[in-house]
């Protein structure tokens, strides 16, 4: 993987062009990041302008308690072009999943990219342990703790992604043993104030929206949890494509029985739509299938504490 310094929007466009992206396919993104942020059709070429602008964000992507999914999520899109585009808006100066350096040369590198005049932004992924000083999570012999707290209070914003970093995650869940906390709870003492990206894992289309929309200095309206509203506003079962057969009392009483297949509720097998707030049903992912529509229930990932609080999965709450 290889990343590139910013020349300008005729560089951007040049750099996507050498990575087999056309302008077609580059409109046909930013209409959908602006679907995804609530748009009309109208606003691509904002969207366009805002991707290709002169100087793109120094992002630091810290990661620490995690599975990684979240990166994944980004990385594994069945459309290549997704994943080079999202990598290609930002100057990922940072990022020990995929960047090429290793040991000390890493080390330089994140000294280097948060001590730049013109800032950065930082993009945490993974929970925080906080017990005994952070003492179950390191890297480089200091703890995540350590870390982010010197990088995310010398940010100009903060991302929290994945319900890892946005509310402590699986790491987080009973009986907690290393207090994994998520980025808000674990650096409050440094006045950070993480947008929440949350999401097991979170759609890359909220995370490319709100740096499209931080880029255009626009006045991102959070929800009580700080999760963006042109994102989180809805709960699955609003828009979920079964609510006509929940509103009917027509339920899913088993996976793969004939109530099933014919696309009932699946309230009645756990789904807790109606208790998460995500556009899953109208972003999707990949653009291709989510949860619900391939016939699983939605276990409230976007939601804090959902480990505890929304099993056992397979039950109706
Ligand atoms: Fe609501 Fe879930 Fe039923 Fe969809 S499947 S209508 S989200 S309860
Ligand atoms: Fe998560 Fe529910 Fe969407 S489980 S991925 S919020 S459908």
């Amino acid at each position: 993987m290889k990343f590139y310094v910013g020349h300008g929007r005729d560089g951007a466009e040049e750099r996507l062009q050498n990575r087999g992206v056309s302008r077609r396919e580059f409109m046909k993104f930013c209409g959908t990041v602006a679907a995804v942020m609530g748009m009309g059709p109208a606003f691509a070429p904002k969207v366009a302008e805002a991707l290709t602008a002169k100087r793109r964000p120094s992002v630091v992507w810290l990661h620490n308690a995690e599975c990684t999914g979240c990166s994944e999520s980004i990385l594994r899109t069945v459309q290549p072009y997704i994943d080079e585009l999202i990598l290609d808006v930002i100057s990922l100066d940072y990022q020990e999943t995929i960047m090429a350096a290793a040991g000390e040369k890493a080390e330089e590198a994140l000294h280097q990219a948060i001590s730049a005049p013109e800032g950065f932004v930082c993009v945490i992924e993974g929970a925080l342990p906080t017990k005994n000083g952070g003492e179950a999570g390191k890297v480089a012999g200091r703890t995540m703790l350590e870390i982010n707290r010197e990088v995310a209070a010398k940010a100009k914003a903060v991302i929290a992604y994945g319900t890892c970093a946005t509310f402590g995650g699986v790491q987080a869940a009973a009986p907690n043993p290393t207090d994994a906390k998520g980025v808000n709870d674990a650096l409050k003492a440094q006045g950070v104030n993480a947008i929440n990206i949350a999401g097991c894992p979170p759609n890359p289309y909220n995370l490319v929206g709100t740096i499209v929309a931080y880029l255009q200095g626009k006045k991102i309206e959070l929800d009580d949890y700080n999760r963006p509203l042109m994102f989180f506003g809805d709960s699955i079962h609003d828009k979920c494509p079964r609510l006509k057969y929940f509103e009917n009392d027509q339920f899913a009483k088993s996976f793969g029985d004939e109530s099933a297949k014919k696309g009932y509720c699946l309230y009645k097998l756990g789904c807790k739509g109606p208790y998460t707030y995500n556009n899953c049903p109208t972003v999707k992912f990949n653009q291709t299938n989510w949860p619900v529509e391939a016939g699983h229930p939605c276990i409230g990932c976007s939601e804090p504490n959902f480990w505890d609080e929304m099993s056992p999965f397979y039950v109706e709450k």
